[in-house]
């Protein structure tokens, strides 16, 4: 087969672990998987695909996920430091038997991504960094609970926002709707990327190519790259059970992005222009999508 993974026969054990026969199970599935690669689709192996146990250890991951985001948005305010956010992260999460993934994540310091206004992504918690009227800032949460991953993010507005900002936030939330719109199973990623990037140019805004979402699982970070500046009809073909985000970091200017070589981790809009981003985690199912955390 295409990903070099042995076949069962029809009456075997599916390779899935759900006890069913091959035949009453996944191989319709592979068949299409297999006629798909034949005719030069991109078709990402099995071993990606998530069965119901998988979804339901995501979901109670993602629970504590969603429910630091929810604590968040309850308690940030202007006055609140991104560190008094680090700390909320990590007493709740130690509440509700999760810890963070994000801490340690290739050497990353913190529980937490807090990215103010110019940040694009991974903005350091930071005593020093005491939020203000006006500003906004992505709280980006991920989440490993029994073995499992969720990973999400969202935009809060601190007091009165300018216009401009608050339509950067708004039009951000519209992209990442716009592409789980976009999610049809047996299509292309390609189609979701594409019309997050439509949306955000419409508006006059800019995507950034350099980042973007990811498989998730298992791993923190798993096949397939998901690029928000993608191409309709492109890519890996999104067969049921895949479970990725879509996150992208809208700009209000242009695209470019420069890390900071002091810590190598935060990423600032090059032109000092603002950037949004939300993110949420779906799996793609046999009549459209689910989603796990948002
Ligand atoms: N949460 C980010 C994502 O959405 C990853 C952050 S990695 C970290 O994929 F190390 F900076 F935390
Ligand atoms: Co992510």
């Amino acid at each position: 087969m295409f990903d070099n993974e042995p076949v069962p026969g029809r009456n075997d054990a599916c390779w899935c672990g759900s006890g069913k026969k091959y035949k009453k199970c996944h191989e319709a599935s592979d068949q299409k998987m297999e006629y798909l690669y034949d005719r030069g689709e991109e078709v990402l192996p099995r071993s990606l695909l998530k069965q119901p146990k998988d979804i339901e250890g995501i979901k109670a991951s993602a629970a504590a996920n969603m429910g630091v985001l929810d604590y968040v948005g309850e308690h940030i305010q202007a006055g609140v430091s991104t560190m008094d956010i680090n700390r909320w992260v990590e007493d709740y999460l130690s509440a509700h038997g999760a810890v963070s993934a994000d801490l340690n994540f290739e050497g990353y310091p913190y529980s937490v991504c807090t990215s103010i206004n110019d940040v694009v992504c991974h903005g350091f918690p930071d005593e020093k960094a005491v939020l203000q009227d006006g500003d906004i800032i992505n709280v980006d949460m991920s989440t490993i609970k029994d073995g499992y991953f969720s990973d999400s993010s969202r935009m809060f507005c601190i007091g009165e926002v300018s216009p401009e900002r608050k339509r950067l936030v708004d039009v951000c939330h519209e992209s990442v709707k716009a592409g789980l719109a976009a999610v049809k199973p047996w299509g292309h990623l390609g189609d979701v990327g594409a019309a997050v990037h439509q949306v955000a140019l419409d508006a006059g805004f800019s995507v950034v190519a350099e980042y973007g979402g990811h498989g998730i699982g298992k791993e923190f970070h798993e096949d397939p790259f998901v690029s928000f500046v993608a191409e309709e009809g492109t890519g890996p073909i999104l067969v049921p059970g895949l479970c990725f985000t879509i996150e992208p970091m809208v700009n209000a200017g242009k695209p470019g992005i420069r890390i900071d070589r002091s810590n190598g981790w935060i990423v600032r809009t090059a032109d000092g222009s603002d950037s949004a981003q939300w993110e949420v985690q779906l799996v793609v199912t046999e009549t459209g999508y689910e989603l796990l955390s948002w």
